[in-house]
């Protein structure tokens, strides 16, 4: 894998260079860098895929702290604005400790809560890149279409009120770079799509 590659430069030729890993299998999101011109994650992508030299840059169109370190800060400060986690509840029911959810509000998670958040996606998104303050951009937006599904959670209405507005979600014009390149398999323009069905329902 490239992120092989990248450790063995690390180990044996330039001890300085920097980017980020932590599992080496997908699952934590922290090693997502450009390589060959796709984002993608260092340690899922073959370095036999790539034909000649295997060219790595870091994320496009974010600050760079250090070599293949992009600085997320403003979209770890969006995903904090769309508040993801779990309130207003359901009630416990009576003898158990869970939230209990019947299988099929349980798949209407499916497509969202596998989301690793590496932000392959909206560092390919043209809407981002140019109002990437303002516009949340498919990783956040779908971690928000994620909590407007989950059956436990009381702040539906609130949640969608909060994100209506012509900046942090209607920019999205459905380029379809994200899902594109999401190397997760997911699909956060549908999403988006989906959050603004649900917004015109609720009139
Ligand atoms: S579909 Fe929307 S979120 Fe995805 S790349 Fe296009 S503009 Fe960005
Ligand atoms: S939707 Fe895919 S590309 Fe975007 S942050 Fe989640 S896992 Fe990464
Ligand atoms: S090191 Fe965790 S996704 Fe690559």
């Amino acid at each position: 894998m490239v992120l092989d590659g990248l450790i063995a430069i690390k180990n044996t030729i330039d001890p300085t260079l920097t980017f980020r890993r932590s599992c080496r299998e997908g699952v934590c999101g922290s090693c997502a860098m450009n390589i060959d011109g796709t984002n993608t994650l260092a340690c899922t992508k073959p370095m036999a895929e790539v034909k000649g030299p295997v060219r790595v840059f870091p994320l496009p169109h974010c600050r760079v702290v250090r070599d293949l370190v992009p600085d997320l800060s403003n979209a770890y400060r969006q995903l904090a604005s769309i508040q993801p986690w779990l309130q207003e509840a359901s009630k416990v029911e009576k003898g158990s400790r869970e939230r209990l959810q019947s299988p099929k509000e349980r798949a209407m998670l499916d497509g969202s809560y596998e989301c690793i958040l590496c932000f392959c996606c909206s560092t390919s998104c043209p809407s981002y890149w140019w109002n990437g303050e303002k516009y949340l951009g498919p990783a956040v937006l779908l971690q928000a279409y994620r909590w407007l599904m989950d059956s436990r959670d009381g702040a539906r209405r609130a949640r969608l009120l909060k994100i209506a507005d012509p900046f942090k979600l209607y920019r999205c014009h459905t380029i379809m770079n994200c899902t594109k390149a999401c190397p997760k398999g997911l699909n956060p323009a549908k999403a988006i799509a989906e959050i603004k069905k649900q917004l015109v329902a609720e009139g």
